[in-house]
């Protein structure tokens, strides 16, 4: 069955980056002239994906205004000649159904994915967190990738995998690789925030996941576990240990993960989307090069 509609929990508190994710979403956080979450659908868009399903949950209500066509903002730009602008709102026509259900306690990223069962069915689907951009400005294709290996190999997961420095281990869910590490390779074993020398790998999981229905069989199972937390690795652990199929899939090169859940990678994000930028990244580039070069911080 092909691969269609993709999972986006963004139901989570966002504690890390309070106060300014206490009453607006994390994932509405702009990175350069957009909010993360229309990074996200973008790319998923452009690696074929028809139907989105966001998982949310308490004041995220921003991200579904987000997502509707604005009717009233469309006839104002008309009305008073600012018809330019509305091509800043062609997100809006982008040919994507979408379906919003709520995770109506922040148990965790395994659970969030679990409250999308009643919707996804049967069907393989896609998880995108988000709250992290894969590449700048969405370029990335390395979902279509996953979804090719995932259709050819008969996996009942696929993971995006990037390489960590070994004492930031602790922060993510780490995959061993059965044998070598080529840039698609099966998993032995996948560990959720491993202590530092727990495993012999630094390949992180990079937001970007494809399953099979039998992820939802898992998380039933799944107990909390760190952070007392439904954790999403957990289950994809289990599969491993019944012996199904786990690919994990290397992010190439110039694929960044900008994970915006913590206020250092949240500016980096930002400041690498904004030098990016065509109309402002030359004159920002100038300005911190002064910056950096001067000592005066006023
Ligand atoms: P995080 O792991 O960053 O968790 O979520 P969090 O709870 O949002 O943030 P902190 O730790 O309190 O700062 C990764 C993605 O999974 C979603 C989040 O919205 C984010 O997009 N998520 C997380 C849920 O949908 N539900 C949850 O219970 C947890």
């Amino acid at each position: 069955m092909a691969v269609d509609i993709a999972v986006i929990p963004v139901a989570g508190r966002g504690t890390r980056l309070l106060p300014v994710a206490k009453s607006q979403p994390k994932e509405m956080l702009p990175v350069g002239r957009k909010p993360v979450v229309q990074y996200v659908v973008e790319e998923l868009a452009r690696c074929g994906v028809g139907r989105v399903l966001f998982v949310t949950g308490p004041g995220k209500t921003a991200i579904e205004n987000h997502f509707d066509t604005d009717a009233e903002l469309i006839a104002h730009l008309r009305e008073t000649g600012k018809e330019d602008l509305l091509e800043e709102l062609a997100y809006e026509w982008a040919n994507i159904e979408y379906y919003y259900t709520r995770q109506r306690q922040q148990l965790g990223l395994g659970h969030a994915v679990l409250c999308a069962q009643g919707v996804v069915g049967q069907q393989p689907f896609v998880v995108a967190l988000g709250d992290s951009i894969i590449g700048l400005h969405a370029q990335s294709r390395v979902v279509r990738l996953m979804v090719d290996q995932f259709e050819e190999t008969g996996a009942d997961a696929v993971i995006a995998l990037e390489e960590v420095p070994a004492e930031e281990v602790v922060r993510y869910g780490i995959a061993v690789p059965r044998g070598g590490a080529a840039q698609v390779f099966e998993l032995a074993d996948i560990i959720e925030k491993p202590a530092v020398g727990e495993v012999d790998s630094t390949l992180a999981v990079a937001a970007r996941y494809v399953f099979s229905p039998r992820i939802f069989d898992c998380l039933h199972q799944t107990k909390p576990g760190k952070n007392g937390e439904i954790q999403l690795t957990d289950a994809i652990r289990m599969l491993v240990q019944q012996g199904r199929k786990v690919l994990g899939v290397r992010l190439a090169e110039g694929q960044t993960r900008f994970d915006i859940g913590n206020f250092q990678s949240y500016f980096e994000a930002f400041v690498d989307f904004a030098l990016a930028d065509p109309h402002c990244g030359e004159a920002l580039r100038e300005h911190l090069c002064h910056r950096l070069e001067t000592t005066d911080q006023g």
